[in-house]
């Protein structure tokens, strides 16, 4: 089953709260919360202060997505924020094993995420103690780009990898998701479909049920 996880960051961020029931009132269980550091990426986006306010407002499932250089230094702050998920690049960690090794101590749940010219074969190594992949289908920074294509055949192959592992692990894709292509990303194997401008740009729920709608 599929989840749609709105993106923070195309937000009104004077009226998060109220956006926010906006998300629970159309049957939204996550929310995706991209933290840009300024170094891993170009672009800064927001933090700790940021998500623990927020935390106590909602119950969505917090998915973080941290585009942070040395993840390894932050990991334990955002647990501590509220994350339910964390998600690192593989680019921006030293030692991506002793990454995971914290997250999973700190009872969150682990995800790995690849720019889109990374192979997605350099997460092998680490299948069994994942519980999501991130197939990025634009360069991590901003918001409201386009969806690259190239992503399809990386999302079949990382479905095909996942299915060789045995495991329940999630397969997220994260940029450019609209409504004109959302069906043949999930198609494509994709589970976790983030969704920034497409949900918070104009009308939220309006913008929500025409996705979903595209999904059925
Ligand atoms: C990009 C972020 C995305 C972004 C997606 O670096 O990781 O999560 O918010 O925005 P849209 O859906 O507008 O492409
Ligand atoms: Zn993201």
């Amino acid at each position: 089953m599929y989840i749609l996880a709105p993106s923070l960051l195309a937000a009104d961020f004077g009226r998060i709260k109220e956006q926010l029931n906006i998300l629970e009132e159309e049957n939204i269980s996550w929310l995706h919360l991209d933290i840009m550091d300024g170094m891993f990426v170009p672009n800064i986006s927001f933090g700790q202060p940021l998500i623990k306010s927020i935390r106590k407002d909602t119950k969505l499932f917090f998915d973080i997505h941290m585009m942070v250089h040395d993840p390894i230094r932050y990991v334990s702050d955002f647990a501590a924020c509220g994350a339910d998920s964390i998600t690192f690049h593989y680019e921006a960690a030293r030692k991506p094993d002793k990454v995971i090794d914290m997250i999973k101590e700190l009872g969150v749940k682990v995800g790995m995420a690849v720019k889109p010219a990374t192979p997605v074969d350099v997460l092998k190594p680490f299948i069994d103690d994942l519980d999501m992949i991130l197939v990025m289908s634009v360069e991590p920074g901003f918001g409201g780009q386009k969806f690259m294509p190239a992503a399809y055949d990386k999302l079949k192959t990382t479905k095909e990898m996942i299915t060789a592992s045995g495991r329940d692990i999630r397969l997220e894709v994260d940029g450019g998701v609209v409504v004109d292509n959302i069906k043949s990303i999930e198609q494509s194997g994709a589970d976790v479909l983030v969704a920034g401008s497409s949900v918070f740009g104009g009308d939220i729920a309006g913008n929500i049920r025409l996705l979903t709608e595209r999904l059925k």
